[in-house]
């Protein structure tokens, strides 16, 4: 099906009353008007002003605009992906002002149309959220998998100096204490690309590793396929385990960037997967080293992680590492529903 600029398709019986909302596809022309819609949303840590316009680039991606008597409202970005099985929803936003009118639930309605009318190989519909999932959402969705999630903020040049006191799994190089603590695990190991495709595709080293077999990178699930491979090997990520032979902790950094918190704020995202706490701090204190050191300024730090793991990093965070706990317990719950 070919995607004019302005899109129509026919009612959904169920959708709500929404009068006169108009759906475009979305144009780097778009940005200014979407971003006065989308301010404070995320906690202010919105990836799309750094990530809009490589999504227009994509071509496995629709980015759709619901419109009000022409003014952008709405936005919802499509991309397919599991080999083509898959489409995974990002990016939801409804303008402040026309919040709880049902546009959400007619936008991701029509969104899904018109997907399974471009691509009618797609069978279900992806998405990553972190409010309170309640029975009616469960319904609707089935549980793919979930992390915890710890969010934390620090000045990346105090962090850096917190840093050179600690060693690589954490305790104080200055510690006088008598008993001397038990040694560090063996460091963690960097991935090339060759590496992470006979770890992730080649073997099944990872499939206990990873929640449900699926590898959430920045909010985005994918299952172990060579076509995910390539679209996340493109991207600008820091793939450690443990043991490339055996392992039991595996992450993945991607790399900071800018969000528009205010002048030099930066967003660090860690995907970690895997229960063993001493190998989870070990792998989170490398990529905090690694990736703040050329960092000036203030960082959100994001760690999606083992559930049971939260309470023990929050701790490492606040007692070590002395940075400020952003919010409490949330959860990110990678939910699946069948496009019909
Ligand atoms: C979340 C948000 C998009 C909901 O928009 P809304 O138009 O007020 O949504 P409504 O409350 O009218 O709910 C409409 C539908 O969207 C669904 N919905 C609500 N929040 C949702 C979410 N986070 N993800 C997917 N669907 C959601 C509702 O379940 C409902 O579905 P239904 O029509 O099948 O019953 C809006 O509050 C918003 O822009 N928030 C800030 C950004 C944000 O948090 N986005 C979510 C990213 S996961």
């Amino acid at each position: 099906m070919k995607i004019e600029n302005s899109l129509s398709a026919p009612p959904h019986p169920d959708a709500p009353s929404q009068a006169g909302l108009h759906f475009t596809v979305a144009t780097e022309e778009d940005f200014d008007e979407i971003m006065a819609m989308s301010q404070h949303i995320y906690g202010g840590l919105d990836y799309l002003p750094t990530r809009y316009a490589a999504w227009m680039q994509e071509t496995n991606r629709t980015v759709v605009l619901a419109r009000k008597q022409g003014k952008v409202i709405a936005l919802e970005s499509v991309c397919v992906i599991d080999d083509g099985e898959t489409m995974l929803v990002e990016g939801l936003r409804v303008a402040p002002p026309e919040r709880g009118r049902g546009v959400a639930g007619e936008l991701l309605r029509f969104c899904s149309q018109l997907t399974k009318a471009k691509y009618p190989e797609v069978k279900v519909s992806r998405l990553t959220r972190d409010d309170q999932l309640g029975p009616k959402d469960f319904q609707k969705y089935r549980l793919i998998t979930k992390q915890g999630i710890l969010l934390v903020r620090f000045r990346a040049e105090d962090l850096k100096l917190r840093l050179a006191q600690l060693g690589p799994d954490g305790s104080e190089l200055s510690s006088t204490s008598s008993t001397s603590p038990p040694p560090p695990p063996p460091p963690p190991v960097h991935l090339d690309s060759a590496a992470v495709h006979r770890l992730y595709l080649s073997t099944d080293l990872l499939r206990d590793v990873l929640p449900n077999v699926t590898i959430v990178q920045d909010w985005q699930p994918y299952k172990l396929l060579p076509s995910n491979m390539d679209i996340l090997l493109k991207k600008d990520i820091d793939w450690v385990v443990d043991d490339e032979e055996a392992p039991t902790v595996a992450s993945l950094c991607t790399f900071p960037i800018r969000v528009p918190i205010g002048e030099d704020w930066y967003y660090l995202n860690i995907d970690m997967f895997g229960k063993d706490l001493r190998l989870v701090r070990q792998q989170y204190l490398g990529h905090l080293r690694r990736h703040t050191a050329s960092l000036k300024g203030h960082v959100m730090c994001q760690i999606f992680l083992d559930p049971a793991l939260w309470k023990p990093m929050v701790e490492l965070c606040r007692k070590v590492l002395q940075v400020e706990l952003v919010k409490e317990y949330t959860e990110q719950c990678v939910v699946e529903a069948d496009v019909v």
